[in-house]
């Protein structure tokens, strides 16, 4: 990877090792996407972990056999994402970058775990804090979108990306872009799970904007596989 194209756009400031303060805590997303990882031969895979986090992913694919690039834009997650390499013992290149400036080469693997939390309307999106991990516009797609245009040109030949979302977000809107650039989709993993604190205070006034059916307290999520494959090699299957 060129990391001179990957300047943060940001201004993300000196790394205070002793302040690294909370960054988001691996969860039924992060289980759900590192269970995925378990339908591909990691060995020697050059892998990108978009939007590391605590690191959970990176470090999961790097203990799999991946040679790893993690990239976060928050540098409070990507000290985070180091010391997790560390303490697992493993080797991965992190990278504190907005994942739209990563460019210049080509992986075997991505994963994402995006913001995808529809944010209720006047929510300022780039205001620093935690909810930098969550908040992703009127209809949870600030960042997917963008995740969905890159994978194409980041994806290796016979690569494969593995995306998870919350339905709340655009399940369609993530397959049909990827779709539309050529790769094979399929869902891989889905599970149903309880509204989480942030959902519980906004449920009104996602309510109100038809984003959430008032009489359930239960979101899907749900990862998207994506595949470079040659032409002719199968068609999509949505199948769970
Ligand atoms: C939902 S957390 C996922 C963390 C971890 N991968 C996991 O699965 O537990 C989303 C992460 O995306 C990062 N992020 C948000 N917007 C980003 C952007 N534009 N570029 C890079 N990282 C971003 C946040 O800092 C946060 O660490």
């Amino acid at each position: 990877m060129k990391k001179s194209a990957l300047a943060p756009r940001r201004s993300a400031g000196p790394v205070d090792e002793n302040r690294i303060g909370r960054v988001y805590e691996p969860q039924d997303d992060t289980a759900l996407l590192i269970d995925a990882l378990r339908d591909i031969d990691l060995r020697g895979a050059r892998a990108l972990d978009l939007c590391s986090g605590s690191g959970a992913v990176a470090v999961s694919a790097a203990l799999g056999g991946a040679a790893v690039t993690a990239v976060d834009s928050c540098p409070r997650a990507t000290a985070a994402t180091r010391r997790a390499a560390v303490a697992a013992g493993v080797a991965v290149d992190v990278v504190c970058a907005d994942l739209a400036d990563v460019t210049g080469e080509t992986f075997d693997l991505i994963t994402c775990n995006p913001p995808y939390v529809p944010t209720p309307p006047g929510t300022e999106l780039s205001a620093p804090g935690p909810h930098h991990a969550w908040n992703a516009g009127p209809d949870g797609r600030a960042v997917l979108d963008v995740v969905c245009a890159l994978i194409p040109g980041l994806l290796a030949d016979r690569g494969t990306a593995f995306v998870v979302q919350s339905e709340l977000a655009g399940v369609h809107q993530t397959i049909m872009a990827l779709r539309a650039a050529g790769l094979r989709t399929n869902l891989v993993r889905k599970r149903s799970i309880a509204f989480g604190p942030v959902l519980r205070s906004r449920r009104n006034e996602l309510v109100d904007v038809g984003l959430l059916d008032p009489t359930t307290d239960l979101e899907s999520i749900v990862v998207t596989r994506a595949d470079r494959t040659t032409a002719g090699d199968g068609s999509d299957r949505h199948e769970c």
